[in-house]
């Protein structure tokens, strides 16, 4: 017996009955993206590993432990892209798009991969959608692209969603906030999680993030980011607060929200569902605005974000019915085959679904078919040169000409 296979744990596949709902997510970010002049840019599945070392942080879980990393028959080390933000920079930089006009718009979907615990709303690859604003510093960046993912979740009618909301400050004045920070951490190391403690020099903002109770006590009494940005960055802040309100998006100040990527400057946002249980986050992001000077390009402000597919469809938990085709063509025998074929083209043409007879069946088995696929018409082709309509609805038969089948059908 040769072996049966199954899609690798962490993975899944997407069934034709799970595409419709996908599709219509992916047409509705592609129009509201389009309609804010956001155009589109893939990148590559993988991306030399040193760029998301330097890009994502070599202090975060995702470079740690979650990347998919094999060198190529060229000894170079490569890894599948965990995420979307470091590639586009790094694409911006190569090609030279700051010569561009500023702010280059972008936006993308597509898979990714993290080695994580696979559960509900947590796989090893998985697929984003996601925007960037890069070249430029305004607040009315952030509120934009903030707005295109509020609109997105809005659209497709995504149920209990907050939008929570804070600033880590520009890397400069976050290095006094950090000192005083890592005292903290150290003054009360021994109630802390190994994880958060080993990291208290590297990574200390990710304790905020830690679900460890004693790790949970210890940061109720640390000092708050929020307090102690400097007056650039609060006036940075405040702005984008007041146009979030003038654009009518709600939020929560979150003092404690943190990221789980080292290039974050200023705001920071995130998108939680109380639908998802766990991995409550339906997407997030913020500012980058030394990411593309670190990646070897000019100083450059950016903001974006990236939102997951499958914990969308998750929260909708719908699905969405794979619409049925126009038309059937059934044939009385072989004889009527180039008949169908040729009408199928013509119709299909003009945007009709048509299916006609792939397995040589008998009238009735081809009867049986075009119920089974629940096509809204079936047109019989005899060999005496009529052709009837059925109404599969209605049950309403009649005799027609061929030609006249477009008209009597189209929606
Ligand atoms: P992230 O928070 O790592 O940010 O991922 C964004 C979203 O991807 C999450 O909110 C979640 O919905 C989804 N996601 C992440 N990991 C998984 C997983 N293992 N399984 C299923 N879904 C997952 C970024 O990736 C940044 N590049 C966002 C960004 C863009 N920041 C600025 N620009």
């Amino acid at each position: 017996m040769p072996p049966k296979f199954k899609a690798p744990r962490g993975t899944f596949d997407v069934l034709p009955e799970q595409a419709a709902q996908r599709e219509r997510l992916l047409r509705a970010a592609h129009e509201i993206c389009g309609r804010s002049g956001y155009k589109n840019i893939a990148t590559p599945s993988f991306e030399d590993t040193a760029l998301f070392e330097r890009g994502v942080g070599e202090s975060t879980d995702i470079v740690r432990k979650e990347m998919f990393t094999f060198e190529d028959k060229g000894g170079r080390s490569l890894t599948l892209r965990p995420e979307g933000t470091a590639p586009i920079c790094r694409a911006y930089v190569e090609h030279g798009m700051h010569k561009l006009a500023q702010p280059v718009k972008l936006s993308y979907s597509g898979p990714f991969f993290r080695h994580e615990r696979p559960q509900a709303g947590r796989y090893r690859q998985f697929h984003q959608i996601g925007a960037e604003a890069i070249g430029s510093d305004s607040p009315l960046a952030d509120v934009e692209v903030i707005t295109l993912l509020s609109d997105l979740l809005e659209e497709m009618g995504v149920p209990g969603v907050e939008l929570r909301l804070g600033s880590l400050g520009s890397l400069e004045a976050r290095a006094a906030y950090l000192d005083e920070l890592k005292a903290h951490l150290r003054s009360r190391s021994d109630e802390l999680s190994e994880d958060v403690s080993e990291r208290i020099e590297i990574n200390p903002l990710r304790a905020f993030d830690s679900e460890h109770p004693g790790t949970q006590a210890v940061m109720e009494d640390a000092p708050q980011l929020l307090d102690h940005l400097d007056q650039a960055d609060s006036e940075h802040f405040e702005e984008v607060r007041q146009l979030l309100s003038a654009a009518s998006v709600e939020f929560v100040i979150d003092p404690a929200l943190v990221r789980g990527l080292d290039y974050y400057t200023r705001t920071i946002f995130s998108f939680v569902c109380d639908q998802l249980g766990a991995q409550s986050e339906i997407g997030g992001g913020g500012r980058y605005d030394g990411l593309i000077a670190q990646l070897g390009g000019p100083d450059t402000p950016a903001v974006g974000w990236a939102a997951g597919i499958e914990r969308i469809l998750l929260a909708l938990d719908e699905e969405v019915e794979v619409p049925a085709g126009d038309l059937f063509i059934a044939v009385e025998s072989a004889d009527q085959n180039s008949k169908a074929v040729a009408l199928a083209a013509e119709l299909r043409h003009h945007g009709l679904v048509v299916e006609i007879d792939l397995a040589g069946r008998s009238m009735k088995g081809q009867l049986k078919h075009a119920d089974r696929i629940s096509a809204a018409h079936v047109l019989t082709l005899s060999n005496d040169g009529a052709a009837s309509l059925r109404n599969r609805a209605s049950n309403e038969i009649r005799d027609v000409q061929p030609a006249d089948v477009l008209d009597l059908i189209r929606p």
